[in-house]
C-alpha cells in the first residue's frame, strides 16, 4: 500500500469506541490516483468509515470521478434534480448545482462570487433556529452555545438508493472560536465543537451500544419513509438534540405532497451490513421514518424480555419516534461524536452507509464558508443483517 493511513485526532472521544473509526490518508493524491490506489481507498474507507485527507487540490470533475469511483453504475446525484430543489424543499436552500458538474453541490455561508460557473450566489448556513421546536436564546448564542442542526444519512429516501459515500471538499473554512454544542434535553450533555464543524458517529457503535432486547428489535426491523420526505418535513419541528423530529403533527399532508407513488416508498432495513467488514450499522434517518415493522422472533429465539416477540407494525408516528430515538440517542453521548476541525483544502470521505452525521454551528453573514459536496445516488439499496445475523442478535 503506498498511502498511509493514521488515526484522525480525535479529540475527547471515547477511545474505545474509535480504535477502527477514522483514518487520516497521506501520500496518495485523491484526485489523480492509479487504480491500485483507488482500491485502497475503498477499502480503507469501508473499514474506517472516515477517510481525511489533508492540502488537496480538487476540481468538480476530478471530486465526481473519485465520488462514482465507489459505485460505477451511479449517475445522479443523490437527492435526484428536480424535486428535492423544489421550494417547498427543506433542503432547498442548502443545495447549489454547480453547472458544469450538477452532481457536485456548493453548501457552506455567505455571498459567493463567480465561483464554478455561478456567478453570485447566497448560501446559507443550515442553521438549528429554521428547524428545531425550541432555539437557543441570543444571549447565550453570543456567549457561544449552538445545536447539531440535524443528524442524518445523505439520502433522498423516496425512489432513490442512499449513495454510498458522500466526499466532502472544504475550499474555505471560516474562521472563529469554538462553539458549545448543548443538547438541551434535560442530560445536561454539550460539546465542545470547531465552528461549523461537520460531526459524525458511527452506526455501528449506535448498534453495539444497545441493550440485547434492542438488538434484537434493530435487527429484526425495518422502516418506512415518507414519499418526499423533506417536502414532508418542512413545516415540523426537530428535537433540541437534532435526531429526529417532535410529534406535533404539522408535517405536511400526503394530498398535498408533490404527486407519489407508493412503489417508489423506500422501505429499509434498520441494521446495514458493512460490504467489507459485514458489520452492522444502525442506519435511520429519523426525520424521515414514518412506520417500522418488526418481525417476529425466529423459532427458538428465546422470549424472556424480549420486545414485540410475535413482530409489530407502528405506524403511529410518536410511537415510530419515541422507539428511534431510545435506540439512537445513546450514540449521540458527547464522548461518541467525532467534531471534524475543518482546515482549507481538507477532503473527507464519509461511509454513507455506516455512519450519521449533521452540520453544527451558528455562523454570521461575513462568517464565509465554501464547500463541494458530493453523493450519488446508488445502483443498489443496501444489504440488512442475513438470517445467521437474525438468529445471532434477535
Ligand atoms: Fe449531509
Amino acid at each position: 500500500m503506498e498511502g498511509c493511513y493514521s488515526s484522525i485526532d480525535l479529540v475527547r472521544a471515547e477511545p474505545s469506541h474509535f480504535i477502527n473509526f477514522g483514518r487520516e490518508v497521506k501520500g496518495i493524491n485523491p484526485g489523480n490516483c492509479t487504480s491500485e490506489q483507488l482500491e485502497d481507498i475503498k477499502q480503507a474507507l469501508y473499514q474506517h468509515e472516515v477517510l481525511l485527507f489533508r492540502d488537496v487540490v480538487l476540481t468538480p470533475e476530478q471530486q465526481l470521478k473519485l465520488t462514482k469511483a465507489f459505485d460505477p453504475d451511479s449517475e445522479i446525484y443523490g437527492h435526484g434534480g428536480k424535486l428535492e430543489s423544489e421550494k417547498s424543499s427543506i433542503l432547498h436552500s442548502a443545495l447549489h448545482a454547480i453547472p458544469r458538474v450538477p452532481q457536485v453541490q456548493l453548501i457552506g455561508n455567505g455571498m459567493i462570487h463567480n465561483h464554478e460557473g455561478l456567478a453570485e450566489t447566497r448560501l446559507k448556513h443550515l442553521t438549528h433556529k429554521t428547524f428545531h421546536k425550541t432555539i437557543i436564546s441570543p444571549e447565550d448564542e453570543v456567549k457561544g452555545f449552538t445545536r447539531f442542526y440535524r443528524w442524518h444519512i445523505d439520502a433522498a429516501l423516496y425512489d432513490l438508493s442512499p449513495p454510498r459515500v458522500t466526499t466532502l471538499y472544504a475550499v474555505r473554512v471560516p474562521e472563529g472560536p469554538n462553539q458549545i454544542c448543548r443538547y438541551d434535553d434535560g442530560t445536561g450533555d454539550e460539546l465542545k465543537v470547531p465552528l461549523a464543524t461537520t460531526a459524525f458517529v458511527s452506526g455501528q457503535t449506535m448498534f453495539q451500544l444497545l441493550p440485547s432486547e434492542l438488538k434484537s428489535v434493530a435487527v429484526r426491523a425495518n422502516v418506512k419513509y415518507a414519499p418526499h420526505p423533506y417536502v414532508w418535513m418542512a413545516p415540523a419541528h426537530a428535537k433540541s438534540t437534532g435526531l429526529g423530529i417532535e410529534s406535533e403533527s404539522l408535517e405536511t399532508p400526503l394530498e398535498q405532497l408533490p404527486s407519489w407513488v407508493e412503489d417508489k416508498i423506500k422501505i429499509h432495513p434498520v441494521l446495514w451490513k458493512n460490504p467489507v467488514s459485514e458489520a452492522l450499522s444502525f442506519q435511520v434517518h429519523p426525520c424521515c421514518a414514518t412506520e417500522v415493522l418488526i418481525k417476529p422472533l425466529p423459532p427458538g429465539a428465546s422470549r424472556e424480555n424480549a420486545l414485540y416477540p410475535d413482530g409489530a407494525h407502528l405506524n403511529e408516528l410518536s410511537e415510530v419516534r419515541d422507539l428511534l430515538y431510545r435506540m439512537q440517542r445513546p450514540a449521540i453521548a458527547p464522548s461518541l461524536v467525532y467534531p471534524h476541525k475543518w482546515n482549507d483544502k481538507d477532503l473527507i470521505i464519509f461511509h454513507n452507509r455506516g455512519v450519521l452525521h449533521t452540520v453544527v454551528g451558528t455562523l454570521q453573514p461575513d462568517q464565509v464558508r465554501v464547500y463541494h459536496q458530493c453523493n450519488l445516488a446508488a445502483s443498489e439499496d443496501p444489504i440488512g443483517p442475513s438470517n445467521e445475523d437474525i438468529i445471532k442478535w434477535a
